[in-house]
């Protein structure tokens, strides 16, 4: 097949990881007899520095343009939390303005791996979840405001919000263990009581096949660290969604491995991994860029319908992991860089398919 594929690489270690994702891709493309177009267009900090905005108009149009995009991350301390425009009103404005109001982040853990989490190996073996966040809702969203001595962020959920989501969150447990757990902090807020009525009414009316329980954040985040292998499905509200998914990253060993698909109603979707820039290794050439290759399966999968090509990435990186090619967050010893486990994915593709 023909696709177009944008690669918005940002910042810091963003562009480093999305190099390896694009090379990934290009090489299912070779083996699997696709033609994928890659250009690469600036988001960011990158995009400030060039145009004076984090979310360029010509970038915006190669991503409608696009069947897919495949992003790095933005960010870093040369712009902002405090300045005017920053970067990550860039990533906001693209989740906005494209619909990708779904943001799915599974976590599973790898066997190897289990050494690499600060929990014990019993606690985290086996885990497999999938975390879908709200992701143009709620307070991230809302209106802003300061005065000379307060500020505000207002947070709204609509009723066909929480519906859509809810039934994204359904339909993919359907293809799970069929167990949804609901987050909010409905003892609280009141677009937590909302949600949850919503929650309750529309997997009662459409998913009375799965099991629908409610767990408030703040209890949620203890029991992911306490027993995260009861989890299937969690769905909940962006910021939560947010602080929970780097939390349960933990649980599989590092923030580097997880990836995220961001959808919508059709089938264009966003792909990045869940970590920032992360300006203390940016450059270095040691960002672990398993999340960003886990992530460009998803957009195989998801964006493509591509699900065998999708398989044999994930297999590879699997496969790359069990061989020991770790970066520097999964191990203390003999580490290797960021190209070298893009190559080893790599390597393992072609072994596969061949
Ligand atoms: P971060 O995720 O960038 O980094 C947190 C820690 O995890 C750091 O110690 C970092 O070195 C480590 N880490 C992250 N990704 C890694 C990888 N692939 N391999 C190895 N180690 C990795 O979070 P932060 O430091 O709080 O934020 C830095 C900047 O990134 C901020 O400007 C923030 O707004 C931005 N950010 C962007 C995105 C995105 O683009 N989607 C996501 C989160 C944060
Ligand atoms: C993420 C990031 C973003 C978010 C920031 C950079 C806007 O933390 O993708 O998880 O909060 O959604
Ligand atoms: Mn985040």
């Amino acid at each position: 097949m023909k696709a177009l594929i944008a690669v918005l690489g940002g910042d810091g270690i963003g562009p480093e990881v999305a190099r390896q994702g694009a090379r990934v891709l290009g090489v299912v493309g070779e083996l699997f007899g696709h033609a994928f177009d890659m250009p690469e267009a600036p988001v960011g900090g990158a995009a400030i520095d060039a145009t004076g905005e984090p979310l360029p108009a010509a970038t915006l149009a190669l991503c409608r343009e696009a069947d897919a995009i495949l992003f790095g991350a933005i960010g870093g301390p040369r712009w902002g939390p405090s300045a005017p425009v920053r970067p990550e009103q860039g990533l906001l404005a693209l989740r906005k303005a494209l619909g990708l109001f779904a943001n799915l982040r599974p976590v599973a853990v790898n066997e190897r791996l289990a050494a690499a989490s600060p929990l014990k190996p019993e606690i985290v073996k086996g885990v497999d979840l999938l975390v879908v966040r709200e992701l143009t809702g709620g307070i991230y969203f809302g209106e802003k405001r300061r005065t000379a001595d307060a500020a505000f962020d207002a947070c709204t959920y609509t009723v066909a919000e929480v519906e859509r989501v809810v039934r994204m969150a359904g339909r993919l447990a359907r293809g799970r263990r069929k167990k949804i757990t609901s987050v909010d902090k409905a003892n609280v807020l009141e677009t937590s009581r909302l949600w949850r009525e919503v929650a309750e009414r529309v997997v009662r009316a459409e998913f009375s096949d799965c099991t629908l329980e409610h767990q408030l954040v703040d209890s949620c985040a203890m029991q992911l660290v306490r027993r995260p292998g009861d989890f299937d499905v969690i769905v909940t509200e962006n910021m939560f969604g947010d602080i929970l998914t780097d939390e349960a990253s933990v649980v599989a060993g590092s923030i580097g491995l997880l990836p995220s698909a961001s959808l919508g109603e059709g089938r264009l979707g966003l792909y990045e991994p869940i970590h920032g820039s992360a300006p203390d290794i940016a450059g270095k050439g040691v960002a672990n860029p398993y999340g960003t290759i886990l992530s460009a399966a998803m957009l195989l999968r998801h964006s493509l319908g591509l699900e065998a090509e999708a398989r044999a990435v994930e297999q590879a990186v699997e496969s790359a992991i069990e061989g020991g090619a770790l970066t520097p967050d999964l191990t203390s010893a003999g580490a290797v860089g960021t190209a070298e486990a893009g190559a080893a994915v790599i390597a393992a593709l072609r072994a596969g398919v061949r």
